[in-house]
C-alpha cells in the first residue's frame, strides 16, 4: 500500500479506509494519543493507540522524535482540535529517540539553542514552517520569470572578477598553503594555480548575466552567492542566495516596475499557498512581540503586513530627496543617528533606510539616482555627471532587500569610470566587448533571497531562514 501524507489525510482523503503513514512523534500523551508529523504540513495527525492491544516494550519506544510507520483506520475525530484521526492497527518503529539525549523536546526552545542543533531544528514547527515558505517562494520566483518570458541562466560560481568592487571575496585555490610558488617579487604566483590566475567564489552573477541578456533578451540567475564581509548582523550571511534578473532594452523605470511587480507577485503566491504556515508564524511572532516594549512592537501582524505589500505602491524617491528628508529629520537634529547626515553624498546606513521606510513613508521605498561615488562601477551615469541610475528597494524591518541599476552601455563612459577606479581593462575585456558589439540600454537587479524569506516569515535573524547558515566563525554542519 502506498503511504499517504498527513496533508492528504487532513484534507479528508481516505476517510474510513485503512491508511499507512510515516512520520516523527511530536508528543505521546497518556499512553494513548500520538501526535505524528511528517513535514508535509504544519499540522500533526492524531493517532489513537488502544494500549491493551500493544506490547509494553513497543509503547516504551514511542518517545518524542521517534520515527514510526502507522497503519490504521482514518475516522472522524471525537476530540476537539482536529477533524480526523487514525485508529491504530499496527505500529512499526523505524527508529527511536532516547529522551535523555534527543534535544528537541515538546517545549519552547530558544532560536539560539536551535541554531546549535541546525541538523535537527527542522523538526520543530517554526523551522518546518519557515522552510516550507522558503521552498514555496523559490517556486514562485521561477514561476514568475517563466510566465514573464525570462530564461533561467546559470552564472559561474568560480570567477576571476569582483563584480561589486568591494573586495570581499573568498579565494579559490589549489596551491600548497604551506609552500606556495612565488614570483620574483616574492608574491604568491597565481599563474601556477589551477586556473592560471587568481579566482574567487562569485559575489554576483550580474556581469555574466549581462552577457546573456544581450542575446536571450531577458534572463535571471538564482543561485548561491558568497561575500566575505565581516559583518555579524541579523541581515548578513557569508553564503546567501541571490536572484538576479537582467533585461536588454530596459531603462531604470522599467527595471523598478519589474522589481515591484515581481516582489508583489511572489508574496501573493505565499499568501495564497502557505496559509497554515503563515498563521502559525503570525502567532509565533505575536507571542515573541509580547516580550518586547510597546514601542518596538510592529503595528501590523504578519499576514496584514504581507497584504500591505501586495496592495500598495512602493514609494519612489531620489537619493537627493531622501537626504533632504533625513537631514531635517528629528533623529538627525537630535543627534540620534549613529552616523549623522549632513552632506549630500553620504552613504546611507541601515538606520537611515529604516527611518525612511518605517517612520517617514511607512511603506516600501525605492530610492534611485544615487551619487556615483557610493555605487558600483557599472551603473549608468546621469546627465548631471554625479549621480547614477541606481535603485535600492527598502523594506520595513529589513532595510535593503533589492539593489539594482541601469547599466552603463556607453563604451567610452564605462572605460573612463573603470580607469578612475583602477579596474584593469584586461580583466574585464569581455565585459567591454558587450559595449563594442550591439550595445543597448539594459538593466537588472539583485534580490537577496534570505532577506525576502525573513520578511515573508516574520523571523528576526537571517540565520534562521537558511538551512545551514554560514557566518563569520561558523561553518558547522
Ligand atoms: O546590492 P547588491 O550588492 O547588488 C548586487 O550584487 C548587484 N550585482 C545586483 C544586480 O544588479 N544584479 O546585492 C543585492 C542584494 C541586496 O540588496 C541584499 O538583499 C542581498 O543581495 N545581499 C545579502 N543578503 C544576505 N547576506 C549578505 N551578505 C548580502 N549582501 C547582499
Ligand atoms: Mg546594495
Amino acid at each position: 500500500m502506498r503511504s499517504a501524507t498527513i496533508k492528504e489525510l487532513l484534507s479528508g482523503e481516505g476517510l474510513l479506509q485503512e491508511v499507512t503513514i510515516n512520520g516523527w512523534v511530536r508528543t505521546f500523551r497518556s499512553n494513548r494519543f500520538i501526535a505524528l508529523n511528517d513535514g508535509s504540513t504544519i499540522n500533526n495527525i492524531q493517532c489513537v493507540v488502544e494500549f491493551e492491544n500493544f506490547d509494553e516494550n513497543l509503547l516504551k519506544k514511542i518517545n518524542t522524535g521517534a520515527a514510526l510507520k502507522i497503519t490504521g483506520t482514518l475516522v472522524e475525530s471525537q476530540g476537539r482540535g482536529q477533524s480526523v484521526e487514525i485508529q491504530i492497527n499496527d505500529i512499526f518503529v523505524h527508529g527511536t529517540a532516547d529522551p535523555e539525549e534527543y534535544p528537541i523536546q515538546p517545549k519552547k526552545h530558544s532560536l539560539e539553542f536551535l541554531r546549535e542543533k541546525a541538523h535537527l531544528r527542522v523538526r520543530t514547527n517554526t523551522f518546518s514552517a519557515v522552510m516550507r515558505v522558503r521552498s514555496a517562494l523559490s517556486f514562485a520566483i521561477h514561476n514568475y520569470f517563466r510566465e514573464n518570458g525570462f530564461y533561467y541562466f546559470h552564472a559561474p560560481i568560480i570567477t576571476g572578477s569582483d563584480a561589486e568592487g568591494a573586495g570581499e571575496m573568498f579565494r579559490v585555490t589549489t596551491l600548497d598553503d604551506k609552500n606556495p610558488p612565488l614570483t620574483d617579487d616574492g608574491e604568491v604566483d597565481y599563474k601556477e594555480d589551477f586556473f592560471g590566475k587568481e579566482t574567487n567564489l562569485t559575489v554576483s552573477g550580474q556581469l555574466e548575466a549581462e552577457a546573456y541578456a544581450m542575446g536571450l533578451g531577458k534572463v535571471y540567475t538564482f543561485g548561491p552567492t558568497f561575500r566575505a564581509e565581516n559583518s555579524n548582523t541579523s541581515r548578513h550571511l557569508a553564503e546567501f542566495w541571490m536572484i538576479e534578473p537582467e533585461m536588454a532594452f530596459f531603462d531604470l523605470d522599467a527595471n523598478m516596475d519589474l522589481a515591484e511587480d515581481f516582489i508583489k507577485s511572489v508574496i501573493s503566491y505565499v499568501l495564497k499557498n502557505c496559509g497554515d504556515d503563515l498563521e502559525f508564524l503570525e502567532k509565533r511572532l505575536l507571542d515573541e512581540e509580547k516580550m518586547k516594549p510597546q514601542a518596538e512592537r510592529s503595528e501590523m501582524a504578519l499576514i496584514e503586513k504581507l497584504r500591505f505589500i501586495t496592495d500598495n505602491s512602493f514609494k519612489r524617491v531620489t537619493y537627493t530627496e531622501a537626504i533632504d528628508i533625513l537631514r531635517n529629520s528629528k533623529p538627525n537634529k537630535k543627534k540620534k543617528f549613529q552616523y549623522p547626515i549632513d552632506e549630500w553624498g553620504a552613504d546611507l546606513q541601515s538606520e537611515h533606510e529604516r527611518f525612511l521606510v518605517e517612520k517617514h513613508f511607512k511603506c516600501p521605498v525605492i530610492l534611485f539616482d544615487y551619487p556615483a561615488k557610493i555605487k558600483a562601477f557599472y551603473m549608468r551615469l546621469n546627465e548631471d555627471g554625479k549621480t547614477v541610475r541606481a535603485m535600492d528597494i527598502l523594506f520595513p524591518g529589513i532595510g535593503e532587500i533589492v539593489g539594482g541599476s541601469q547599466r552603463e552601455e556607453r563604451l567610452d563612459v564605462l572605460k573612463e569610470k573603470m580607469d578612475a577606479l583602477n579596474i584593469p581593462e584586461e580583466e574585464l575585456w569581455w565585459y567591454l566587448d558587450l559595449r563594442k558589439f550591439g550595445t543597448a540600454a539594459h538593466s537588472g537587479f539583485g534580490l537577496g533571497f534570505e532577506r525576502l524569506v525573513l520578511f515573508a516569515t516574520g523571523m528576526g535573524n537571517i540565520r534562521d531562514v537558511i538551512p545551514f547558515p554560514r557566518t563569520p566563525q561558523n561553518a558547522e554542519f
